[in-house]
């Protein structure tokens, strides 16, 4: 029996096809799946048939399953088909020593990466229009077969323009409703003002003292570079990175962050789908090219956190200050000193816990050479909390350590009464425990030596309940 899926639809059309084959008892490899072309189902009298059956699968095997359909592997159709059958018979969903499992989950992933290459790399470019409504298009070539699952992000988050997305397949248009069609014009979307206000908008934002070839490859690859325009400016930025540090460095200080910072703010993206988070060098990878808030632009770099990836213990800060931010490492300025110095007194060594920040890069405000410090808002933490918790997801601590209200905020949703909290365990949105303690700084501010003392005490008591979990 040969199937022929429709281009638009595919999927929900494979599904209604499995069942009727599974209530008509026509076993998997009888069938040969294409999309859009060959000839219609021909229904030969002879098919292996095996039981009818009624299907029943969870909904999280259908949507792992689904997802995986929208890779471009010909044999996802059987593969699939195959399974779902398995499934309804009883196999567990999950187990990877199966191989047609691992090769769904394999595949679901693959797509849902190139989903999200789609969500960042996308670029539209404004087309004239008698309408209403300011009118975009963009032209993208992914991997796989994910427009109809890729798009819906878009009308979200650009529900008040009309857009169209291209790709060689399938054509997304948005005029206030989502709709798909089969792609027949395939030429690029034409140059205009808008890709030029983003070459310069990229250049502005481009920081060269953060330039990590290797990283900003693996977020975009060059396949994507040739859609973008402003890839070609890449190498050439690049190559001038050292000269522009030290040009930057000069200028640092004045206008230059508000500046940008505020170009920043009308370019953030903070409803980005959450990074996948395979490794912690592919999340702080990931997160090196982070614009989910604007506190990414004036900043030096994304300053990750660091520790074993088994640590029982993960130690969470506000945000990086000013010689973190140089150095690429959290808690290593003079917040730090008084950390590691508390900690060893405690018993708590360094080097087994994973210390990180709730924010991940530095906010301040220039003054003169300085750059002081400003606490992240509302908005800046609740953008970087996927970071955080992608770290948390991976490391799967026994306990939580939040120093000062920006981190508590960030994990349990509530920062106020740092000090009645503080020495108290609670829990994480997670349930992991979460132990409350202050932040170092907060003890370098205290006016009152004594007063210092006496906090640095408790602090170090809060310390040593925390290494009671080594
Ligand atoms: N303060 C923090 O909260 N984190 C750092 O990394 C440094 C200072």
């Amino acid at each position: 029996m040969q199937i022929v899926l429709p281009v638009i639809g595919t999927v929900a059309a494979w599904r209604d096809h499995v069942r009727r084959l599974a209530a008509e008892g026509v076993a998997p490899e009888a069938v040969r799946w294409t999309v859009g072309e060959g000839a219609r189902d021909l229904l030969a009298a002879d098919l292996p048939r095996n039981e009818g059956r009624k299907l029943s699968i969870t909904r999280e095997a259908l949507a792992e399953i689904e997802t995986a359909l929208c890779h471009s592997d010909p044999e996802r159709f059987n593969r699939a088909h195959a399974l779902v059958l398995r499934l309804n018979d009883g196999l567990g969903w999950g187990d990877r020593t199966d191989p047609a499992m691992r090769k769904v989950l394999e595949q679901a992933k693959a797509v849902r990466r190139d989903i999200h290459k789609m969500h960042a790399f996308v670029r539209f470019r404004e087309v004239p229009t008698d309408g209403p409504r300011r009118a975009f298009t963009a032209w993208f070539e992914p991997d796989h077969r994910i427009v109809e699952a890729g798009t819906p992000f878009f009308a979200t988050r650009f529900g008040d323009m009309d857009w169209v997305i291209a790709t060689p397949e399938v054509t997304a248009r948005f005029d206030g409703t989502l709709r798909f069609e089969e792609t027949i014009d395939t030429a690029r979307p034409p140059a205009d003002a808008t890709e030029d206000l983003w070459r310069t908008y990229y250049a502005s934002i481009f920081n060269p003292a953060r330039v990590m070839v290797k990283a900003m490859q693996s977020e975009m690859p060059k396949k994507y570079w040739k859609n973008l325009p402003e890839a070609d400016l890449i190498p050439d930025l690049v190559r001038n990175a050292d000269a522009r540090v030290r040009e930057m460095q000069a200028r640092e200080a004045e206008e230059a962050p508000a500046r940008r910072l505020a170009a920043a703010r009308a370019m953030a993206v903070p409803d980005k789908p959450a990074p996948e988070a395979g490794s912690l060098d592919a999340l702080r990878a990931d997160a090196a090219g982070c614009t989910r808030c604007p506190l990414y632009a004036p900043a030096t770099q994304t300053v990750f956190g660091e520790g074993p990836r088994d640590a029982k213990i993960v130690i969470v800060g506000e945000q990086p200050g000013d010689e973190e931010d140089l150095a690429g490492r959290p808690f290593v300025g003079p917040a730090g000193q008084v950390f590691d110095e508390e900690a060893e007194a405690a018993g708590l060594d360094r080097r087994q816990v994973y210390v990180t920040n709730a924010v991940k890069h530095f906010k301040f405000s220039p003054r003169g050479k300085r750059r002081l410090h400003q606490r992240p808002d509302m908005a800046e933490v609740r953008a970087c909390n996927v970071w955080l918790q992608s770290e948390l997801g991976l490391i799967r601590p026994k306990l939580i350590v939040a120093m000062g209200a920006t981190a508590l905020q960030s994990l349990t949703g509530k920062g106020q009464d740092i000090l009645k909290r503080r020495g108290g365990f609670e829990e994480a949105g997670d349930g992991t425990p979460l132990l409350v303690t202050v932040h170092p700084s907060y003890l370098l501010r205290l006016p009152d030596p004594e007063l210092a003392k006496v906090e640095r005490a408790k602090f170090r008591t809060d310390l040593a309940k925390a290494a009671e979990y080594l």
